[in-house]
């Protein structure tokens, strides 16, 4: 039992390595008492704050026994009495804000909960537990969810607002969750970024001043990732502790920290209430998005192998869950939008020849769309361009042994578009203003039903009228001119998470409708790079920096959340479009091996020996398939840390510790270089083993507490590959 309950309402929550307790006090509120390393049961009551120093509340003569400024409750309301980062603000129906939720009742289920509408972990093997508290004055109920994996260590938690009263309320505030930790003192890493340099680690002290990471892109964004790990100050890869925070949600978001006045650290997580009001009518409900919990006290390695685990196999679905997925090759950066379907059909033919199982065709192939400036919304295929219709090019792919990939931007629209002519009214504008352009285009008001249907519908005719196995499903721009001409003025604050529920029903509806076609999300590269997105498309396209050496900082700081199944990444030509660095093929091909694997050039125009080594690579990337995409996965050094090495280095290793591979990148050239020895991890201590089949067999212990020697090879961002099998 993952979930006990004892009957002085103690609620404790265990997985294979964590505990989360909470329990009612005899007020009737729910607090936190303890989250950390697993411990026998025991009520842990007494190390959550009841009594505040500051009287002022605890004195209360009606005998109050704890003020909501001082203690950490599990729901912390704006309005009565703390003062610090709150998870809800609540107007009731009368106009009177705020809410002091107590105890009504509760109930364990066999299995994980899942989310009227919203993506979320699943798995029949979970548990769930619902408190259920209410506000003392009024009918309005909160529905507090946990989910454990236990296997995991994955803790959820989500929250549902449910209004019994007789006329409506607004929420101007709902998070996922509140969380307390009442001693300690914590760093917040985050993953920063822009526009081809996503999800740069950065580490900071949490202090009394607020650490907050947002998006009010209606994106989760480049900028920011709604993934963050607070943890001790000395924690790394292997020691110390780290709590992972994950919200399953891709729009508008808020992950903030902050030390309050006794020194507790609290973090709130959720829908950023950055222009954000809804209303919830009588007898219905507001469901938050769930926010994902991992705790380790061995580090952020363990902590990532969690996480990779149950995104994995609790989080992605479909057909492509495990079955390996075909090596593809996109032509964006080989033609951008200049083709025709004779260039696609040449690059095919010689892609199908080394090995490659996907042609992907990617934007330009719709409407009258040459550059950027048309035709998004017209998903009808431009026969001038491709030669005649689909069915036929998609024929002429397949008869040489491949499958057939295509791009859209669902939630697009240009308006130079048949679409804008006949529907001006369904992107997002403000009456009387011009909307702001960006990438000459705007986004489509996706929080309605008739615009998710006229998309869905001319989807769905596409997607029926050739043999196509892979959808890319792009957005390119962020959300501005929030206005709805399907709600009312008072209800404007809707929109941007009304926009979420409509994409993601969109989603649900095109990929139960194509349950063989592999999905790829992307935005930008990867300006949606969440796990709400994953949820419905198993892959995503990382960064449009397809730069192998700017991928290290981008791929590294990805898996502390994201298993490396789950990143995009593809061989593309150098000198590199984007920052016009020139590396070794081998060396792109290794950093690629460590996602998807996959080719974005103009094939015809390499030379034979470029080709055989394409050839090579796509074989060795299917031998290593199943040791990389369901290995343990280890950062070994750190591209952030250039001081500590040149190299940055990681490893996957199978379960059981048999077989491992290493793969490294030198991204400092220096004439001089000291040797360098590379500890691994993961392997038997007491086994022999051989790298790369050599003479020599060294001891899975010395291998973890020494390591082997780093080759070197005289080139510019040499790229080595060990792998590490038994003697
Ligand atoms: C942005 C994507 O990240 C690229 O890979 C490409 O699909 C372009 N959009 C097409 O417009």
């Amino acid at each position: 039992m993952a979930i006990l309950v004892n009957d002085n309402k103690i609620f404790t929550l265990n997985t294979k390595n964590t505990t989360y307790q909470m329990y009612v006090n005899e007020d009737g509120i729910l607090f936190h008492s303890y989250y950390g390393a697993k411990m026998e049961y025991s009520d842990l009551s007494y190390a959550s704050h009841k009594n505040g120093w500051m009287a002022s509340f605890s004195a209360n003569p009606k005998g109050k026994r704890y003020s909501h400024n001082h203690t950490s409750e599990e729901l912390s309301c704006f309005g009565v009495g703390d003062f610090r980062l709150s998870a809800l603000a609540l107007v009731n129906h009368d106009g009177t804000i705020g809410a002091e939720p107590v105890y009504h009742s509760h109930k364990v289920v066999k299995g994980k909960y899942q989310i009227k509408g919203l993506p979320a972990f699943y798995g029949d093997e979970g548990e769930t537990l619902v408190i259920t508290l209410k506000d003392k004055a009024y009918d309005v109920y909160f529905h507090m969810y946990y989910g454990v994996l236990e296997e995991y260590d994955l803790i959820t938690r989500a929250m549902v607002v449910e209004n019994k009263t007789d006329s409506e309320i607004k929420l101007n505030k709902a998070l996922s969750m509140s969380l307390d930790l009442v001693s300690g003192s914590y760093d917040m890493i985050h993953f920063h970024g822009a526009h081809m340099r996503e999800r740069q680690l950065e580490r900071t002290r949490i202090t009394h001043l607020t650490s907050t990471v947002s998006s009010v892109r209606g994106a989760s964004s480049h900028m920011q990732n709604p993934f963050v790990i607070v943890c001790d100050k000395g924690a790394n890869e292997e020691y110390g502790s780290a709590y992972g925070i994950g919200l399953v949600y891709s729009g508008n978001f808020v992950i903030s920290a902050e030390k309050d006045q006794h020194e507790t650290t609290r973090i709130v997580a959720g829908i950023n209430p950055e222009c954000f009001e809804y209303t919830v009518f009588p007898n219905d409900t507001f469901e938050t998005p769930e926010v994902a919990l991992v705790y380790s006290n061995e580090g952020f390695g363990k902590l990532s192998n969690n996480y990779h685990k149950a995104i994995r196999n609790n989080l992605c679905r479909g057909k492509y869950k495990y079955t390996r997925r075909p090596v593809l090759i996109n032509n964006w950066e080989a033609t951008y939008f200049d083709f025709n379907a004779d260039k696609l059909v040449s690059m095919a033919n010689d892609a199908s020849a080394l090995g490659v199982e996907l042609f992907v065709m990617d934007d330009g192939w719709f409407g009258h769309r040459d550059d950027d400036h048309t035709s998004l919304g017209d998903w009808f295929v431009n026969e001038k361009k491709l030669q005649g219709s689909l069915e036929n090019l998609v024929k002429r792919i397949n008869s040489l042994g491949m499958q057939f990939g295509i791009w859209f931007e669902p939630e697009c629209i240009s308006e130079d578009s048949e679409l804008f002519r006949a529907h001006p009214d369904y992107r997002f504008a403000i009456p009387n203003r011009d909307p702001q352009e960006s990438r000459q285009q705007y986004v489509l008001d996706m929080s309605r039903k008739e615009v998710r249907d006229n998309i869905y519908d001319q989807m769905v005719k596409v997607l029926e009228s050739a043999n196509i196995t892979y959808l890319k499903w792009d957005f390119n721009r962020h959300i501005t001119d929030l206005y709805s001409v399907a709600l009312p003025k008072e209800r404007q604050g809707e929109i941007y998470h009304r926009y979420m529920l409509g994409v993601y029903e969109l989603l649900e509806r095109i990929t139960q409708k194509f349950p063989d076609i592999l999905f790829e999300s992307c935005s930008g590269g990867g300006g949606r790079f969440d796990m709400g997105m994953l949820y419905y498309m198993p892959q995503v396209w990382t960064s449009d920096d397809s730069d192998a050496i700017d991928r290290l900082k981008i791929q590294y700081g990805t898996s502390f959340a994201y298993p490396v199944r789950t990143m995009g990444a593809h061989v593309s030509v150098c000198p590199n479009h984007g920052n016009a660095r020139v590396t070794p093929l081998k060396t792109r091909g290794n950093v690629a091996y460590f996602g998807t694997y996959g080719l974005e050039l103009d094939i015809t125009k390499m030379t034979s020996e470029e080709k055989q080594e394409i050839k090579r690579q796509i074989a060795e990337f299917k031998e290593y398939y199943d040791l990389i995409q369901f290995g343990d996965y280890y950062r070994l050094l750190s591209p952030f840390t250039p001081e500590e090495s040149r190299y940055c280095a990681w490893e996957t290793v199978k379960a059981d510790g048999s077989e491992a591979l290493v793969c490294t990148v030198a991204y400092e050239s220096k004439c001089t270089v000291p040797p360098e020895l590379l500890k691994v991890k993961g392997l038997i201590p007491n086994k022999m083993y051989r790298i790369n089949d050599s003479e020599e067999k060294y001891l899975g212990s010395a291998l973890m507490n020494i390591g082997f020697w780093l080759d070197y090879d005289h080139v510019s961002y040499p790229s080595r590959l060990y792998h590490i099998t038994l003697a």
